[in-house]
């Protein structure tokens, strides 16, 4: 992605350190902040400087670098492993991601596991990157598609959450398609969900599209509906943290509710998935444990404040409470498509991705 005409992935490594862009502060701060340990990793992924699912799966492989370096045994490997894995519980690429690690790690000497963990995380950023493409190539056939009829009729997507770039390495999930579309000339609007609590469609996936100057309109997360019923949404695409064996879509909290009203209103509802996405160990959805955030999250919202700084304000009385769940399940049978690298699935089909991937 390019930010004021340089390109940026979301992570990169320099020399011994790992370099992130703080989420935290957009849209209203660019901020690289370097990372030297994996417990700062940790610290990163837990508070959402880095988020979304393909992106804390990278994060949490460069973090494993990071915790190695010093002292690569197996009870060092296990232990950092195990503090990674326990940052955030929902997305399976965290999971993936570390297991892969530790998959090449543990069977080679001590000596070599320093140098490798730099190259399997850098493949595994890499490949991120790659699969992203690909998923844009298909979304952006799915999308031309919606305009054989007439050319010039502008394409509306609704997406909830961010899956863009900044949810990834680089390219995103659901917005690639977006992209891709938008760069082969064809005329689209995106409606961005603004995505209560902690706002990611508001804050960055807006941010990101105005970096790339696509048409979008963000709404408040319960606008959808009405604009699916007035005939102003063609398609829904949203990313997702894990899909599992039937194609259940787990995805920030909301996504159920805009799959329900797309299915209401015949509207295709598309979940943008690389593989490391898909969980083949879990069957059902309702399996999946669903992060439960800080209360504050919902009691309070980030703004900047007339005089340019960040300000936190409350928002809900003093004396209420607020229960913060970060996902949701959208049950297979409201899904409409899963867009991959190696193609396009109905939920039903998924399993012959299986041995792909
Ligand atoms: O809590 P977040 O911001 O990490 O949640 C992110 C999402 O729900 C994204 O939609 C999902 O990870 C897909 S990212 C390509």
């Amino acid at each position: 992605m390019k930010i004021r005409d340089q390109h940026y992935r979301t992570i990169w490594r320099e020399q011994q350190t790992v370099c992130i862009i703080d989420q935290t502060l957009l849209p209203f701060a660019f901020q690289v902040v370097r990372i030297e340990t994996y417990v700062e990793m940790c610290h990163a992924i837990r508070t959402m400087q880095v988020r979304g699912a393909p992106l804390i799966g990278a994060a949490a492989a460069y973090g494993l670098v990071l915790g190695i370096q010093a002292v690569a045994d197996d009870d060092v490997l296990h232990a950092v492993a195990d503090a990674l894995i326990a940052t955030r519980p929902t997305a399976v690429n965290l999971r993936w991601a570390i297991q892969r690690m530790l998959a090449q790690l543990l069977v080679v000497p001590q000596a070599q596991r320093a140098i490798l963990a730099w190259e399997v995380a850098q493949s595994i950023a890499d490949e991120d990157v790659t699969q992203n493409h690909a998923i844009g190539q298909y979304g952006k056939a799915l999308i031309a598609h919606a305009v054989t009829v007439n050319p010039a009729q502008v394409v509306n997507i609704l997406t909830h959450c961010n899956a863009g770039w900044l949810a990834t390495v680089d390219g995103g999930t659901a917005l690639a398609p977006v992209y891709a579309a938008f760069d082969a000339g064809l005329h689209i609007h995106v409606w961005v969900d603004e995505t209560r609590p902690r706002n990611q469609g508001a804050s960055l996936t807006a941010w990101e599209l105005a970096q790339h100057g696509v048409p979008h309109t963000v709404i408040a997360d319960n606008a959808g509906g009405y604009l699916m019923q007035n005939g102003q949404v063609d398609m829904v695409i949203v990313g997702a943290d894990r899909v599992t064996r039937q194609g259940d879509v787990c995805n920030k909290i909301g996504t159920y509710l805009k799959a329900l009203a797309a299915a209401d209103n015949q509207i295709p509802f598309y979940a943008a998935v690389p593989t490391p996405t898909i969980d083949w160990q879990m069957v059902r959805g309702a399996d999946i444990e669903i992060e439960m955030r800080d209360a504050d999250e919902v009691a309070y919202m980030q703004g900047q404040g007339i005089d340019g700084r960040l300000q936190r304000v409350r928002v809900i009385p003093k004396e209420s409470q607020a229960l913060n769940p970060a996902f949701d399940v959208t049950p297979a049978k409201w899904v409409t498509g899963i867009i991959t690298e190696l193609g396009i699935f109905s939920p039903a089909d998924l399993l012959t991705l299986e041995a792909k991937s």
